[in-house]
């Protein structure tokens, strides 16, 4: 549950950040502005259903800068303790170098380091963990699905099998029975999108292996026949 209101301040500067992050983000080629936006509406919904006290502003700028490290490929697996260090920046000239700011300041920037597994540090906060769970929770739409596959190379099967395994283990690190069940809704929608996906592809193999290469042949003889025909 949120602890207190925004003050006009606090609502200015997320404006600020809005509009930093908006326009890092177009730079992405995977984690464009889209993908910020729903993770800070997922954690807002999380914040509002779990019984423990959350801060709103620490909450809303951490979820907004949380991929600030991922505004491109490069270094992808230290996204977070980089967008932490750029985050810390941006807010240091947002004015939190004064003492009193210093912890707000470290307390986004804790979100932005331990929002994803590949820093190997584990979120503790409440905001924290609620920010790791709305990150996971992106992952689990049909987006993040889609998402998965830019960058990577192989059959779209092996993507996607790879992708299922991923999702399992993101759907058993949420923090949240509340993230649990905003998850389950939004993996049964992909599930069955995906069996499409699956049912596509098993029929596309299947016309495949039921090809037959005689008939093709057939009528290439028959075209050579034709010209014979037409030189004789
Ligand atoms: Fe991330
Ligand atoms: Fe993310």
């Amino acid at each position: 549950m949120f602890t207190r209101k925004l003050t006009e301040d606090e609502t200015k500067k997320i404006r600020l950040i809005e509009s930093f992050v908006r326009n890092k983000h177009k730079e992405s080629d995977s984690h464009d502005f889209s993908h910020i936006l729903e993770v800070t509406q997922y954690a807002i919904k999380i914040a509002s259903l779990v019984s423990e006290k959350v801060d709103p502003f620490i909450l809303i700028c951490g979820a907004l800068l949380h991929d600030i490290g991922k505004t491109n490929l490069t270094f992808k697996n230290m996204h977070g303790l980089i967008g932490s260090a750029i985050a810390e920046e941006f807010l240091d000239a947002l004015g939190y170098t004064d003492e009193d700011l210093k912890p707000t300041r470290d307390s986004i920037c804790r979100i932005v380091a331990r929002h994803t597994p590949t820093t190997m540090v584990p979120p503790e906060t409440t905001e924290e963990k609620i920010v790791f769970d709305a990150d996971c929770l992106d992952r689990l739409g049909i987006i993040g699905v889609l998402r998965g596959f830019i960058g990577k190379s192989g059959s779209i099967t092996g993507i996607l099998e790879q992708k299922m395994k991923t999702r399992a283990n993101d759907y058993e690190k949420l923090h949240y029975n509340e993230s649990r069940s905003i998850g389950k809704e939004l993996n049964d929608q992909t599930l069955s999108f995906i069996s499409l996906i699956r049912t596509k592809l098993e029929k596309r193999k299947a016309s495949i292996e039921e090809l037959d290469l005689g008939e093709a042949i057939d009528e290439t003889l028959k075209l050579e026949a034709g010209l014979d025909e037409i030189f004789e």
